[in-house]
């Protein structure tokens, strides 16, 4: 069976890295063709677009059980079990709270330290970790650097970002979306490119603006939001990858 190698690079509180682990690390999971059945409005009040497979979460056991070619020939909209291992927990700060998140859940954890680094010999530090790994696919979750060519260019890599991109891009994407006219906000997940928040988008999440609504309450739903979408856009953008 095939495993999937992730890492994750955070900077600070980690509850989008913390959300990863519980619900991808080391489990087990089986893509069914879905009939845009997360396209309903959820539990939680909110949105979802752009995944087109469900996953379903299975036991060690079954997952072992699954014969790939049966499978196959029997209908072509089911594709072999995965696992999924979080194998590394990278922070570029030694104090972010992400690290203690990490550890408690046994993910094995790294700080490469950027402040007094150039962005180029930080970028290199950390591919350097990275192609060691040999991932399927990076993650960004609250990593608060400007990447350079370096990184971009030789690492896959997806990026959560609060806002409906490609409004409201950079480091005040909830602030400025709550302050809009619109009545919408969101949450999207892209992969990286060399420009900032805007590389192709994988998945969306909208939640709709509740009148009166304090910036607290509204970050928190977008949180929330952010929590439920990310790891399913991953073990979407894993699924693609492997075709
Ligand atoms: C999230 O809002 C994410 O969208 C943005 O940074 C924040 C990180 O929060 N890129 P956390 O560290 O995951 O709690």
């Amino acid at each position: 069976m095939d495993t999937k190698r992730i890492a994750i690079l955070f900077s600070g509180n980690g509850s989008n890295l913390e959300a990863l682990i519980k619900f991808l690390h080391q489990k087990y999971f089986i893509p069914r063709k879905n009939s845009n059945d997360q396209l309903q409005n959820d539990e939680g009040g909110f949105l979802i677009g752009g995944i087109s497979h469900s996953f379903e979460r299975i036991e060690e056991k079954s997952a072992r059980f699954v014969e790939p070619t049966h499978t196959h020939l029997q209908s072509p909209n089911i594709s072999e079990p995965f696992k999924v291992e979080v194998v590394l927990a990278l922070s570029n700060k030694r104090d972010a709270f992400g690290l203690t998140r990490a550890k408690n859940l046994g993910v094995a954890t790294k700080v490469i330290e950027s402040a007094s680094k150039s962005r180029e010999d930080f970028d290199a530090e950390v591919v350097a970790t990275l192609q060691s790994l040999q991932l399927d696919l990076c993650i960004l979750a609250g990593f608060m650097r400007i990447l350079t060519p370096i990184f971009t260019q030789k690492i896959r890599a997806l990026n959560i970002h609060p806002s409906l991109l490609p409004l409201f891009k950079g480091a005040h994407g909830i602030t400025e979306s709550y302050t809009s006219s619109m009545c919408l906000g969101g949450v999207s997940v892209h992969y990286v490119s060399e420009e900032l928040d805007s590389g192709e988008i994988i998945a969306q999440g909208v939640i709709p603006k509740i009148a009166n609504e304090s910036l607290e309450s509204y970050e928190a739903r977008i949180h929330r939001l952010e929590h439920r979408l990310y790891p399913l856009a991953v073990l979407e953008a894993l699924n693609k990858e492997s075709k």
